[in-house]
């Protein structure tokens, strides 16, 4: 009697079918789960007399591993017919949907520009620190003791006697080449400065300087203005122009300031270059010998150029962007505005 029932639900199984999760779990509920028919037949054990109940056992454990079995089969098709389907339910003509690409600072665009113009013509990279000794920053930068820069007004301290200071200018890096290396020095700096002004438009207490030094035997003013030049026509296009006007600082002797022709109204005047038709982008000049001596290098065989300029007015120039706070303020309008240079 037990045998005939086993046998019907061994062939009810053999013939089950499933093409979706709803139907496979309606099988596990007939076949697999204790309240299944297979479950009943566990349960009938206890009905079974004693002299009966191992070959009863074997055939109900039979009928159990052949429920299961069945259903893994009808798993594994289920889910190859819903791959399948899937695949088909892909269209390939649909637009792609936008992948949200972040963009690169300008700030950094521009520096890598700057670098890449200036190492294409033998420059190599050097860094220094930020938080700077007295020595680099200024005296050892030909600085006489009482000049206005030293004080409160323009420079962060922050300790006095021995004066430790957030470093004002990149020149503090030509000082450390200088005595790290032997000429043939030519070494591109650029970095974070800082200066005690009030924040607008046109000024921050935090910014940016590339500094440029070459020393080696024979190095001239001419060199100064070819190199300035060939950056210029580069990082602004060939029609540039650039002008040296003479200035003073106390690491160079001659100095200049360079100004380049106006990239807003190409030279005729207009609200940026002040009607001039020239703006300043940085301070340069002849290393003065009193600084190659500072530094253990003989002036008397080695003459030298340097050069600084501020980053945020190069890309400001570039760019056309009319206040520089707006490099800081992390407002994604502005930021967006650079995603093609990525
Ligand atoms: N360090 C000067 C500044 O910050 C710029 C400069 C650098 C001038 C090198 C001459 C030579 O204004």
């Amino acid at each position: 009697m037990h045998q005939e029932k086993i046998e019907a639900i061994k062939s009810a199984i053999a013939a089950a079918e499933a093409g979706n999760q709803d139907e496979l779990e309606a099988y596990r509920m007939k076949y697999i789960s204790k309240k299944s028919v297979v479950g009943e037949l566990f349960a009938e054990m206890r009905n079974i007399p004693n002299d009966q109940k191992k070959e009863y056992g074997q055939l109900v454990n039979e009928v159990k591993q052949t429920a299961e079995a069945k259903f893994q089969e009808l798993i594994e098709k289920v889910n190859a017919s819903s791959k399948k389907k899937k695949s088909t339910d892909l269209d390939l003509t649909l637009p792609p949907t936008n992948v949200a690409v972040g963009a690169i600072h300008p700030l950094t665009a521009t520096r890598q520009r700057i670098i890449e113009i200036f190492e294409r013509i033998g420059f190599n990279l050097s860094e220094g620190p930020e938080i700077e000794d007295d020595w680099h920053n200024f005296t050892a930068l030909n600085f006489p003791e009482n000049h206005p820069a030293r004080e409160m007004q323009d420079t962060f301290f922050i300790e006095k006697n021995p004066d430790i200071a957030l470093r004002t200018h990149t020149s503090s890096v030509q000082v450390r080449v200088m005595e790290n290396q032997e000429p043939p020095i030519r070494t591109l700096s650029p970095g974070r400065v800082y200066r005690n002004e009030a924040i607008s438009a046109r000024a921050h207490c935090i910014f940016h300087q590339v500094e440029g030094l070459y020393v080696d035997e024979n190095v001239g003013f001419a060199d100064l203005k070819n190199t300035l030049y060939h950056f210029a026509k580069e990082m602004f296009g060939k029609e540039t122009k650039v002008r040296f006007r003479p200035s003073f600082f106390p690491f160079t002797e001659p100095s200049a300031e360079i100004d380049i022709s106006c990239q807003l109204c190409g030279g005729k005047g207009c609200n940026v270059c002040k009607g001039t038709g020239w703006v300043e982008i940085g301070g340069s000049g002849m290393v003065d010998p009193n600084v190659l001596e500072n530094c253990g290098i003989d002036s008397q065989k080695y003459t030298g150029f340097a050069f600084g300029m501020g980053i945020e007015r190069i890309a400001m120039l570039k760019y056309q962007i009319k206040d520089l706070r707006l490099f800081t303020e992390n407002d994604v309008r502005f930021l967006k505005q650079f995603k093609s240079m990525l």
